[in-house]
């Protein structure tokens, strides 16, 4: 798919890999939507990118489908989709401090994986009124974004790893599903990347964890999860598949 002179819409396009993302491809022809919860942040971006920005909680089913019919009416509707926004906790399952809370561990599962599935559905059925952009049929592709402790995960981590499980594991039957329209499905994993989110990380474990990375020993830049995510609007023959980008780190058991 070529992506110069289409609309994406990325969530939690504000900060992080989103915003990456939205370099990358905005720097490519891309017309890009920012939706995130943090309206300030998302028109700061949108201004210096030419996009447009949305305040919008992924959550939101009424919320998120506005946003996508102001998206399309304004920019065309988008075919190319990016699941950004996530959240990440520190709690063990149980132990001295008690029970892990269910609330929390719910606000998880709801953010990053209710919300993936959400936008994921709106925009979708959004792509299929669309006109097939070449002799493939292609339509458009989501892109989401799970994390390498989908697979291994740390001490502390059951809610976002049970989540981010989640988003790996619809990434199949969801490609499925939108075969007969054109539409991809691709989740990435990546490894640690240096954002805001990974600020709340603490530094006793983050000097412990880099010289276990194989190589490059460092955090992984925005803009090298956002090479990534153009190769796969670019390239048709991925698809339904967690991609890892993770200068090959595996987790091991310490976190919280
Ligand atoms: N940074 C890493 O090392 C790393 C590693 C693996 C996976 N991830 C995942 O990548 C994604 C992006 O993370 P990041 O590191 O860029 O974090 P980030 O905090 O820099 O950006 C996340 C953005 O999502 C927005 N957001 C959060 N909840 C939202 C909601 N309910 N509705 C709308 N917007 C919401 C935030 O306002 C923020 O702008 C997350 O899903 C995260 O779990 C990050």
């Amino acid at each position: 798919m070529k992506v110069a002179g289409l609309t994406a819409l990325i969530t939690g396009g504000a900060s992080g890999l989103g915003a990456g993302a939205a370099r990358v491809l905005s720097a490519a022809g891309v017309r890009c939507a920012l939706l995130d919860r943090n309206l300030d942040l998302a028109r700061e971006l949108a201004a210096e990118l030419g996009g447009m920005a949305l305040g919008c909680d992924v959550v939101d089913g009424p919320g998120v489908a506005a946003a996508i019919a102001e998206v399309s009416a304004k920019l065309g509707t988008p075919r190319i989709v990016l699941n950004a926004a996530g959240i990440d906790v520190a709690i063990r399952t149980a132990g001295p401090k008690g029970a892990h809370s269910l609330e929390e561990f719910e606000r998880v599962i709801r953010v990053n994986l209710t919300g993936t599935f959400n936008v994921a559905r709106l925009a979708a059925q959004a792509m299929i009124a669309l006109p097939p952009l070449n002799e493939d049929g292609e339509r458009g592709v989501i892109v989401n974004i799970a994390s390498v402790v989908a697979q291994d995960g740390p001490i502390g981590q059951v809610a976002y790893a049970a989540s981010k499980a989640g988003v790996q594991g619809m990434t199949l039957p969801m490609a499925r599903d939108l075969a007969p329209h054109g539409i991809r499905v691709v989740t990435v994993a990546p490894g640690m990347f240096e954002t805001p989110l990974a600020s709340g990380i603490p530094q006793a474990w983050i000097d412990s964890i880099i010289p276990t990375i194989p190589f490059p020993k460092r955090w992984g830049k925005p803009l090298e999860f956002g090479a990534l995510v153009r190769q796969i609007c670019e390239n048709p023959m991925l698809n339904g598949e967690m991609i890892r980008i993770d200068a090959a780190i595996r987790m091991g058991i310490d976190r919280a």
